[in-house]
């Protein structure tokens, strides 16, 4: 139950009006009390376990970027402090939950769990002004709050365009200050290969750069002739691990098979079923630079279109030993205990012209070429099993037959959700229809974009339970995920404009209870995010 209860402006102090109070993601319970906190250089911020260092230097640095000064840290209970109390069992809430209590002498933040009081914490800055000063006055409040899903995520698209390291922890904070939880890094797409693997250096030597991409939307008008290229070293990829980590967001990886894969086969031809055919591109798209290759005799190339490709992995021996080898390198790089591998849109032409794939079908007595994904899977996911993880593949993994353990990602609507959980298996809710924050936000929109229309309103209504599925099935639905696909994004300040402010609809979603969701509330609260995002600096959808 939500109690939001207003005093009177009367009582608050000369130094502040009435201090707002416009949570994103609005929490649990909020209780407005009279009269305010006012944090200065003077209030010290007490971390009486070590534990609680992460979000020390989280709030910290906060400050110090968008105010301009930071908190003492001290062990030891003082009086004008912000106290981060990490302790188990507090009564009622999960293990992500926290209190938050705010009053004349100081916060008090109580986490059920390192993670909860991290959540504390993000509560505060919601409640900082949104105006730079060296004094900041918060409102009085007692918070109760935990998140409604366990998987609150986002997924960035760093293949068909390359994001910096810069910009993938920025991407990673912008979610950490939205209460979400899992980053999934989509890392392998037929227009770029952007992960380091030391056994198999063409990856990124051939595989990370192409020598054009299309102008304008697909099917395009022609060729840009402009390189676009980029991978992140192990070095770089453990770094962003432990950065997330710090936020207590998990890091996903996702390699894709057997489709999109085309950046992989430009690397090592002999992954496709036809190593000896050309890569498929309509001539008057073609990079000038891939022309002059291809008529040189070069028969792979990186894509240079977007869309679904047919030229995807051949599953000899050979090609599972090179992905066993890849996730190896991956699964020691990530200790997230979901990998991703794809799954989706591989067109099943060259499967069925290749004789090799007719005779395993043959051979393994499988039904057809679904029946070879669903074989392809399977034996991924045994592999995975293996090593103590779990399997995430888009919606397409059900078709020929899902993979034991194997977590759905739903994207084609929410059907392929509602299949797997009433077939037992858990599910991550990605519909399309509400949070594909690729898709344009006005029906005029102005800037080049996949299509579609999703609206703010429409990713706020969005409610991940399908109605389809009793109470017993819907446990298996984890949560939703925002998907940032980057055919048309080829800077962070398109994603910010595509993400903001969606991405704020979708964390409300994801953590608050549905009934105390509120969209008139919602559009109040979010011109304050509105300033927020403009104090980070970040790009956003205005209109
Ligand atoms: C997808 O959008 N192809 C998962």
């Amino acid at each position: 139950m939500v109690k939001s209860l207003l005093f009177s402006l009367l009582f608050c102090s000369t130094l502040s009006f009435a201090q707002e109070v416009n949570i994103i993601p609005q929490p649990v319970e909020v209780v407005r009390k009279t009269g305010n906190f006012v944090i200065s250089s003077q209030t010290s911020l007490v971390v009486a376990n070590k534990e609680d260092n992460a979000a020390a230097a989280f709030l910290n640095t906060y400050l110090f970027n968008y105010y301009g000064f930071k908190l003492p840290v001290v062990n030891k209970a003082v009086k004008n402090s912000i106290k981060l109390i990490s302790q188990k069992n507090i009564e009622g809430l999960k293990g992500e939950g926290y209190s938050f209590k705010s009053g004349k002498n100081g916060v008090e933040i109580n986490g059920n769990s390192p993670m909860g009081t991290f959540y504390g914490m993000q509560t505060l800055i919601q409640l900082l002004p949104v105006e730079k000063s060296s004094s900041l006055a918060i409102a009085a409040v007692d918070v109760k709050d935990e998140p409604r899903f366990a998987y609150r995520g986002a997924m960035l698209d760093v293949g068909r365009h390359f994001f910096s390291v810069e910009f993938v922890k920025k991407y990673i904070d912008y979610l950490a200050l939205h209460k979400m939880n899992y980053f999934h890094w989509h890392l392998t797409e037929d227009q770029g290969w952007r992960i380091e693997i030391k056994k198999y250096p063409k990856l990124t030597e051939i595989g990370s750069k192409r020598n054009g991409s299309i102008i304008g939307k697909y099917p395009g008008k022609g060729s840009d002739n402009t390189p676009e290229g980029g991978f992140y070293t192990q070095e770089e990829v453990k770094d962003i691990v432990k950065y997330a980590s710090d936020r207590f967001i998990t890091v996903i990886p996702e390699i894709e098979m057997p489709g999109h894969s085309s950046a992989a086969i430009a690397a090592y031809p002999e992954l496709s079923c036809f190593p000896d055919e050309k890569t498929n591109l309509p001539e008057n798209m073609m990079s000038a630079k891939s022309k002059q290759e291809m008529a040189n005799g070069r028969n792979k190339i990186v894509q240079e279109t977007w869309g679904v490709h047919t030229d995807v992995f051949v599953p000899t021996e050979n090609m599972f030993k090179f992905l066993e080898d890849v996730l190896d390198e991956v699964m020691a790089l990530f200790p997230s205990k979901y990998i991703h591998v794809g799954g989706d849109e591989s067109p099943k032409d060259a499967w069925k012209r290749s004789a090799f794939c007719q005779q395993m079908i043959k051979d393994k007595d499988l039904k057809d070429e679904h029946g070879l994904q669903s074989y392809f899977i399977q034996r991924i996911e045994k592999y995975i099993n293996k090593k103590g993880r779990t399997l995430i593949g888009w919606d397409e993994i059900l078709e020929g037959g899902l993979a034991p353990n194997a977590i759905v990602m739903s994207w084609q609507g929410e059907a392929g959700g509602i299949a797997a959980a009433k077939e037992n298996h858990q599910v991550i809710m990605t519909p399309g229809s509400h949070v594909y924050l690729d898709h344009s936000q006005t029906k005029d929109e102005k800037e080049v974009t996949i299509g579609g229309f999703l609206p703010l309103d429409t990713v706020y209504s969005y409610e991940p339970i399908p109605k389809e599925l009793n109470a017993q099935q819907a446990k298996y639905v984890l949560g939703a995920q925002g998907n940032v696909w980057t055919e048309y994004m080829a800077n962070p300040a398109k994603v910010e404009y595509m993400i903001f402010p969606r991405l704020s609809a979708l964390s409300e979603v994801l953590w608050s209870p549905k009934e105390s969701k509120n969209w008139t509330e919602f559009q109040t609260k979010i011109e304050t995010m509105k300033k927020r995002y403009t104090i980070w600096g970040a790009n956003y959808f205005k209109e």
